[in-house]
């Protein structure tokens, strides 16, 4: 049974958002509406002082990432990270949305002292306080930015979290292209649609009723990250596909999806603020964002291939059961392994390393987006 406490913010957060709809007249676009569910100061899903984070569902979270499945995901990525690290001359590397610090704990044990410097860059203040926690042993090297400076050297990492960042939502009704959005109904929330000049950024053919999602913010992220990384080398991982398959007529019913106690469903408008709201990524939106503002791609590639090309099957030799099956979880096509994939960019690195970045050695899908 919920405490008051819990109830009393539970309610706030629709409280909030129906007043930004009184606001703007009644209709907010879902990109607002999912920047408020998971990001208001306080009363978001990441805002708040929760478990998102976790195995199972009985220590009260509600999915579980590959850092905190297993440390040998960090510590393979670290093979690839120190390779970038070599090729750009530097010692630091900046993670965003460090989640509850899991990856930066096994990657700045991995390193050691090859990294001088860890930046975490998180828009939840209230993870910041249980990555501090994690990352107590490492504390002289971490450093925690409000904001991103004018120019970065190193390399930056980030493990799903171009998810987690709002879309836009259109909907074809099979005349004309409308934009979702969200405005209040009783004591809750319903759909309204409003015709609109957004297009998904493919030809289609579309069906009659297909509603897709549209990534302006990570297209402008990776931009930004693309204009201030002076020299350095990028990685996000995540969950997604290139443009032909994300827009392909049979996903009519597009990726948004919401997570709690490791169950999934379609419904962001209830339960607000108490799940996760992600949508898959648009791989080949991402590529073009980071070349247009002058990245090159190193590669692009299944989250499976990557770690073995990292050496990752080297790192079971001797492991325990419990570890093997974890890891297989990373690995498996019908688990993390095929659905998520890793890209990565370079700026101002080496000819060595960008002709042979070692996660994209073998099965390299660049050609795919
Ligand atoms: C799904 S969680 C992943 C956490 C962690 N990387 C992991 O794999 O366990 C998404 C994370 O991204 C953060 N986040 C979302 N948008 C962000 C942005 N624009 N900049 C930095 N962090 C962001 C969230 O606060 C959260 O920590």
């Amino acid at each position: 049974m919920p405490s008051e406490e819990s109830a009393s913010v539970s309610a706030a957060l629709p409280a909030l958002i129906r007043r930004a709809i009184a606001r703007d007249g009644g209709w907010l676009p879902f990109d607002r509406f999912m920047a408020m569910a998971l990001y208001a100061p306080g009363l978001g899903y990441y805002a708040r002082d929760s478990r998102q984070f976790g195995r199972l569902p009985g220590s009260g979270s509600d999915f579980v990432t590959a850092p905190e499945l297993s440390p040998l995901f960090g510590r393979a990525l670290a093979r690839q990270l120190a390779q970038a690290l070599d090729a750009s001359g530097t010692d630091t590397l900046w993670e965003f949305g460090a989640g509850s610090g899991a990856l930066a704990l096994s990657l700045l044990d991995t390193l050691g002292e090859r990294v001088g410097r860890y930046h975490i860059v998180d828009v939840s203040g209230a993870l910041r306080a249980r990555q501090h926690e994690t990352l107590r042993r490492h504390a002289s090297r971490v450093q925690w930015l409000d904001a991103l400076p004018e120019t970065m050297q190193g390399v930056v990492i980030g493990n799903e979290v171009l998810d987690a960042m709002p879309v836009q939502l259109l909907h074809f009704d099979g005349r004309q292209w409308l934009e979702r959005g969200v405005t209040a109904s009783g004591e809750g929330f319903a759909w309204r649609d409003r015709p609109t000049a957004l297009r998904p950024p493919h030809d289609g053919p579309f069906v009659p009723g297909t509603v897709t999602e549209l990534h302006a913010q990570a297209l402008a992220f990776i931009a930004t990250i693309a204009e201030r990384l002076a020299r350095g080398a990028a990685f996000f991982v995540d969950y997604g596909f290139p443009a032909a398959e994300y827009y392909h007529p049979q996903r009519r019913g597009g990726t948004l999806m919401c997570h709690r106690a490791h169950l999934a469903d379609a419904d962001p408008l209830i339960d607000v603020g108490d799940k996760d709201i992600t949508a898959h990524v648009d791989f080949t939106g991402i590529a073009l964002a980071g070349q247009d503002a002058g990245l090159e791609v190193l590669g692009y590639t299944t989250q499976a291939r990557f770690l073995m090309n990292c050496g990752f099957l080297d790192m079971l030799a001797g492991a325990g059961p419990a570890v093997i099956a974890d890891a297989q979880k990373l690995l498996n096509e019908h688990e993390m392994g095929e659905l998520f994939k890793v890209i990565g960019f370079a700026k101002g690195c080496a000819p060595t390393f960008v002709e042979a970045p070692i996660g994209f050695t073998a099965g390299d899908r660049t050609h795919t987006l």
